[in-house]
């Protein structure tokens, strides 16, 4: 039978559909800009999504991105696209008649979704909102998930964009802390965020030579931190910097938690309690500070820009090859794709043999679990 040419017209021109979800994190804009340029390259059309998932029933909230539209904004922190993390569809809260209601518009999202003749919704986010996406991939959208977190907590990849910008931020941070600490022979205790895992404050309280670091993978004894102190005041190193992972918590205690100006608790306060303890039993003179958002604010980093890039091209491979419900990942040095539901499967703590844990502890740094000698 002759072969049937098809006409490059008749091919059906993608339309795929763009995301954020979540909090914002440095390198979100590069993963914009190389899904929109891998894209057009193929003759597809992009839509960008404002506002998280919602923003799909908001005719002025789906916008068309053009080459015009990502140019000039890889080095650009946050996302041009805006994002929420309190844009659930399965839960979505209203107002009415003054009142907080909680509504389920995901049908309306994907019937939404398919009205506009979209193939598939690339979603760049962490593991709420890729829970989130696998939820609306049980209603037929076909997801390509983009892993973003400054967390680092996503297990299946080796590592997520805007990890290395929030250690940089995080390490320069307490770089600039050492000057005040030393000056005033004081010790500083600095609250950096990582949710329940403690990447963030690992790397940088390392790599920002922190005395003491705690994280939520190990429970802490504030008796250890005080004699890791008092043996810096004998040695006549009259200052000490503590890194605290916003997760962390004292053996046996909970995890601290604030409530925010919305009424909601998020992970908060530790940094502020260790300072108090550290001052009650050692009498050295102590501050606390949080980081907070400062760690996910500005330019993403040269790596971060890469492997931000790398995902957002790997998520248009991923369509073209006809890929659906998966994520794109680092492993081995490799970006591979991973089935959505084993990539929500589980988060990625520290392992407390892993050869940075055992680095610290070589160079003396303190976790707060050490038995007294
Ligand atoms: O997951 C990213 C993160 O920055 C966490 O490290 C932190 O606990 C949380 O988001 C803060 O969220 P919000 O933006 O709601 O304060």
């Amino acid at each position: 039978m002759a072969k049937q040419k098809v006409a490059k017209d008749q091919i059906k021109q993608k339309r795929i559909a763009l995301v954020t979800g979540g909090g914002d994190c440095p390198g979100l804009n590069a993963v914009i800009r190389a899904v929109v340029k891998g894209a057009l390259n193929h003759g597809w059309e992009v839509f960008g999504i404002e506002r998280g998932f919602e923003g799909l029933l908001h005719k002025n909230q789906v916008r068309k991105l053009d080459a015009s539209d990502v140019r000039g904004i890889a080095h650009l922190g946050g996302t041009i696209l805006g994002t929420t993390n309190r844009g659930n569809p399965f839960k979505f809260t209203v107002k009415k008649q003054g009142k907080e209601v909680i509504v389920d518009l995901s049908q309306q999202i994907a019937d939404r979704f398919f009205d506009l003749g979209f193939d598939a919704l690339v979603t760049i986010g962490g593991d709420g909102t890729l829970k989130i996406a696998q939820q609306l991939a049980v209603l037929g959208i076909p997801i390509i998930g983009v892993p973003k977190t400054i967390d680092n907590d996503l297990a299946v990849t080796e590592v997520s964009f805007g990890f290395n910008t929030a250690v940089t931020t995080a390490t320069e941070a307490i770089d600039k802390l050492h000057a005040t600490a030393k000056s005033h022979e004081r010790v500083m205790v600095v609250e950096l965020m990582g949710h329940y895992s403690g990447w963030i404050a690992l790397y940088a309280g390392i790599a920002g030579g922190a005395d003491v670091i705690l994280i939520p993978e190990i429970p802490f004894d504030l008796k250890a931190v005080a004699r890791k102190i008092q043996d810096r005041w004998r040695r006549q190193r009259r200052f000490a910097i503590v890194v605290a992972a916003e997760g962390a918590k004292p053996t046996g205690g909970e995890h601290f938690m604030t409530l925010r100006e919305t009424g909601h608790e998020r992970l908060g306060g530790v940094a502020e309690f260790v300072a108090k303890e550290i001052h009650r039993l050692t009498d050295r003179e102590t501050r606390s500070l949080v980081l907070g958002h400062l760690q996910r604010g500005g330019q993403p980093t040269t790596s971060d820009r890469l492997l931000a890039t790398r995902f957002g091209a790997a998520a248009v491979r991923a369509i073209d090859k006809g890929e659906r419900n998966v994520m794109v990942a680092l492993q081995s040095s490799k970006i591979i794709t991973v089935p959505l539901e084993q990539a929500i499967e589980e988060t990625k703590f520290v392992p407390l043999d892993s050869d940075i844990v055992c680095a610290a502890r070589d160079l003396g740094i303190s976790f707060g679990d050490e038995a007294d000698e």
